[in-house]
């Protein structure tokens, strides 16, 4: 039986966002801190006066306001009968108090603090699986932060881990894959103090940046002791902003893609800015290009309307680049590459299996700041993709196959598979309440039905060839999803990331992360699935689907942020026996189909952390602290499984006064820590 999760420290003093400007600057180009891309007016009415709007219309936030409270009406009273009815009843938490904790979540939390380690529960071990600079593939020196050099970089580990996948090679369990994304550089951290000018890096050290994005493929191998270690092999491979990609789908090819480098549209150098991503049933790697934006400079002098209309929709700031690269090459300066830009923003996929296989970048999922990419299998075989856009007011998005899955990972099955999604349809979602607009008030306070829930809908966006959208080609649609997606009134969410189908019950959870502009001067204001103005802390929404249904219905999992506060929810669940949670990013699941959640930007003031939760039955909406990470860290990837749960431990210390000297002491390292039972049992039982 597990002790009631404890609140050993005071919370700490809120934050507009938590993290520090080094990582805003670096990770995401400071996007919190300029306007919200999306101006778009398409707040539930947009089916109904969009043939009157001007594409920057002149509607602003009173008739936004005023439309919201009819549509509301309207379309609970329509889209509620043609919904399918849930496919089970998920429970409510009870509001038991101590009781014990359902199978995988029964550990002693971890209380919230900002100690520079990771703190696991009693009973636990942990262990650095691989850090930043480690050899990954034959002939990487030896790392050595004084000396670095971009040689040598591309043979070892990249930096800035965030998602992590483990996909075994055999059925023993022993033998896997790790395949790890390198998000971001900071520069200011990596090189030693003193040696990095951010107005005049050099060649080298830009080049050494080049080389630290992308991905890193190593086999791990489970140790005698239940850990896991990397392997010398020949499967090891480094994917860096000079490996070769091959553009797939509807626009490979296209004129939009064409650059001087590669006439053909179909050859991309890299892949940047990996956030999340997902394990596809067939053995491969989907990884999302997220925050690409803040790496193509001068997009200010651009003069044709249209084209400066798209970059502005996905937040091309203009002038220099915090980290200069277009002086080194011209493919980053948009007045000389214009197309360059429109080559990042996809989902790639990377297949571990064959150390020489061409990685993908899949264009039937459409171009905007993927958060992640996730796969399910519908009933009649069909892969569905679900994928977010992270930024605030933007939207979230599933691609459906046209053709079925074939099951294996053979080289043939596989092949097939990656096909899929070539060929599908893309969908943008539409989010209604089902509670009167007057009682979201923004405050976080519980509509008298005693839940944030209502029914969903999928608005098609392309096929193939064929465009769904008025005004816009297939080819504009998939490059330009953003803008395809405001036209036909997609739901203004409160920043998308991670989104993933529990294995068990099939039911689809998607973690909104914060949204500090929500019900702001002239934004869209608080809605049933979006509740809180201002939202620091972020929630946790969960939908039923098989998958290939335009009609679903929808609630909120979790409003989080402390639990003594009057605007949280914990699924109905006792939030005197929760542990605080803020800024949820990646899910994952474990075995039993509990939910995981990892967190970016604690807004509570601890540092960062995994949590589990379970999602069914009277624990619902338990949420318990499994660890915490680093100060100044943020908590990536989560992998659980039965006994053993992996976390990337993303920018330690990152911007902070005296920052991090983890894992090592002195210079501080992004790295994968493998957690395990000190006895060898499961985890959480
Ligand atoms: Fe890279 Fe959406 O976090
Ligand atoms: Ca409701
Ligand atoms: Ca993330």
């Amino acid at each position: 039986m597990s002790a009631k999760p404890g609140r050993l420290l005071p919370l700490l003093t809120t934050h507009r966002t938590g993290r520090s400007p080094v990582t805003c600057e670096y990770r995401c180009g400071n996007q919190c801190s300029h306007p919200a891309p999306n101006t778009s007016d398409n707040e539930y009415f947009g089916d109904v006066v969009r043939s009157v709007m001007s594409r920057r219309g002149a509607l602003r936030a009173g008739g936004v306001m005023a439309a919201t409270a009819a549509g509301f009406a309207a379309m609970s009273g329509t889209a509620a009968a043609e919904v399918p009815a849930l496919a089970a009843n998920p429970g409510r938490g009870n509001g038991r108090q101590g009781g014990r904790s359902v199978p995988g979540t029964d550990f002693e939390p971890v209380a919230p603090n900002s100690r520079d380690a990771v703190t696991v529960p009693e009973g636990y071990e942990q262990q650095v699986v691989i850090r930043w600079g480690d050899p990954v593939v034959p002939g990487a020196p030896a790392f050595d932060v004084n000396g670095q050099t971009a040689a040598a970089q591309a043979k070892q580990f990249g930096y800035n881990n965030d998602f992590v996948g483990l996909i075994p090679q055999d059925g023993s369990g022993r033998r896997n894959f790790l395949v790890v994304n390198h998000e971001y550089t900071t520069e200011t951290e990596m090189f030693p103090e003193g040696s990095y000018d951010e107005a005049n890096p050099t060649e080298e050290q830009v080049r050494i940046a080049w080389a630290a994005h992308g991905l890193s493929v190593v086999q791990a191998d489970r140790t005698r002791d239940g850990g896991l270690e990397v392997k010398p092999s020949r499967y090891n491979r480094r994917i860096t902003l000079d490996t070769e990609f091959e553009v797939r789908g509807p626009v490979a090819g296209s004129d939009l893609l064409k650059t001087s480098a590669d006439p053909t549209g179909t050859i991309v150098h890299g892949t940047q800015n990996n956030c999340a991503g997902g394990v596809t049933p067939w053995g491969t790697v989907l990884s999302g290009e997220e925050n690409f934006h803040q790496y193509f400079a001068h997009g200010e002098r651009v003069t044709d309307p249209v084209q400066a209309e798209r970059l502005d929709r996905y937040g091309l700031a203009g002038g220099e680049t915090t980290r200069k690269w277009e002086r080194f090459d011209k493919r980053w300066d948009i007045s000389q590459e214009p197309n360059e830009v429109h080559r990042f923003g996809w989902v790639v996929e990377i297949d571990p299996n064959d150390p020489n296989a061409k990685p993908i970048k899949h264009t039937a999922l459409g171009r905007f700041k993927h958060e992640a990419a996730n796969v399910k299998i519908a009933r009649d075989g069909r892969v569905v993709v679900y994928s977010g856009d992270d930024e605030r007011f933007d939207y979230i998005y599933k691609f459906v196959s046209n053709g079925r899955y074939k099951p294996g990972r053979s080289a043939h099955a596989r092949r097939h598979n990656m096909a899929l999604l070539d060929e599908g349809t893309l969908y943008v979602a539409k989010f209604t309440g089902n509670s009167p607009a007057e009682e979201i008030d923004g405050s976080g306070t519980l509509p008298s039905d005693g839940e944030f829930d209502g029914t969903g809908e999928w608005i098609a966006l392309a096929s193939g060839d064929k465009s769904f959208v008025d005004g816009f080609t297939a080819e504009e649609v998939y490059v330009f999803t953003r803008l395809a997606a405001d036209k036909v009134g997609a739901t203004k969410m409160d920043r998308p990331e991670d989104i993933e189908p529990n294995p068990v019950t099939g039911r689809i959870y998607a973690a909104l992360t914060n949204n500090s502009d929500r019900g702001a001067a002239g934004k869209a204001g608080a809605d049933e699935p979006n509740p809180r103005n201002g939202n620091k802390n972020g929630h946790v929404l969960e939908w039923d689907e098989d998958g290939t249904e335009t009609k679903f219905r929808w609630r909120l999992l979790l409003v989080c942020g402390d639990p003594d506060a009057a605007d949280t929810y914990f699924g109905g669940f006792d939030k005197s026996q929760v542990s605080p949670i803020s800024c949820p990013d990646n899910v994952a699941f474990d075995g039993y189909g509990n939910l995981w959640i990892s967190t970016d930007g604690n807004a509570l003031g601890s540092n960062d952390g995994l949590f589990s939760v379970p999602v069914t039955g009277p624990n619902r909406g338990q949420v318990k602290q499994f660890l915490t990470v680093p100060v100044g860290a943020e908590t990536c990837g989560p992998v659980v499984r039965d006994d053993l749960v992996l976390v990337a431990v993303q920018h330690p210390g990152e911007g902070g006064e005296p920052g991090s000297s983890w894992p090592d002491g002195g210079h501080a390292r992004p790295a994968i820590v493998a957690v395990r039972k000190s006895d060898g049992g499961r985890i959480g039982a």
